[in-house]
């Protein structure tokens, strides 16, 4: 199984809130947020910077920054939409696309219903963002529609992961680097993942 821990003390430390069942929608919302800001800061460890020259007060030097942004976050609705705040906080500049899908209670296939993404998708890395990787169903699907857009480079970018999930990414999708916080046990017969934290988008948009 190919996939990447970012697993920070402080990662772990929120993630364990929200799984408890007693945390309530205000800050389940906020610590996905942080979860995915701090998680951003290992997502884009490889990012390649460019040498500029600048001048401090002293004197001229030469430093490192980031080229014009290439980047794209693209969440999977509705829980996919928790994670984007703490990116754009990260890196501001970066672009936002939408997917959304929903997964069918009964068969546990991703039906899809909107989508809506920067016009030159193609050119960017794209980041998928999805708090649940469950089946994988939903981000494979996901997926695909970027690279049938022509996307090349995507990273899969999970709190919370089921083993599951992250076989059929590393099947179907071999080329995609996946990133979780945690790998969890396993599904259970609704698909939900064990231990887990439940429904995400759920209790983040408190519907439930
Ligand atoms: C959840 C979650 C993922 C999907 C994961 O979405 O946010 O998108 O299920 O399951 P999978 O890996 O088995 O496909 P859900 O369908 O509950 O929709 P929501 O985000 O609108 O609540
Ligand atoms: N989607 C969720 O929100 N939670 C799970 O455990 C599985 C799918």
């Amino acid at each position: 199984m190919k996939v990447n821990f970012t697993n920070h003390p402080l990662i772990q430390h929120k993630i364990s809130i929200m799984r408890d069942v007693n945390t309530g929608s205000k800050d389940f919302r906020e610590l996905v947020s942080e979860v995915a800001m701090l998680m951003c800061y290992e997502v884009t460890r490889d990012l390649q910077l460019q040498s500029v020259e600048i001048e401090t007060p002293i004197t001229k030097t030469t430093v490192k920054m980031m080229p014009s942004c290439k980047m794209a976050v693209v969440p999977i609705l509705r829980a996919g939409l928790g994670m984007v705040e703490g990116i754009v906080k990260l890196i501001p500049s970066i672009k936002i696309g939408h997917i959304g899908l929903y997964r069918d209670p009964q068969t546990l296939k991703p039906v899809e219903y909107y989508c809506k993404l920067p016009a030159d998708i193609a050119d960017r890395e794209v980041l998928l963002v999805d708090p649940m990787l469950a089946t994988g169903g939903s981000a494979a699907a996901a997926i695909k529609f970027l690279k049938d857009r022509g996307v090349k480079k995507i990273k899969s970018v999970h709190i919370i992961a089921a083993p599951e999930g992250v076989q059929v990414l590393n099947l179907q999708h071999p080329d995609v680097d996946v990133y979780c916080a945690a790998l969890d046990e396993k599904l259970n017969e609704h698909g939900y993942i064990v231990p887990g934290l439940g429904d995400a988008g759920d209790r983040i948009f408190g519907t439930k």
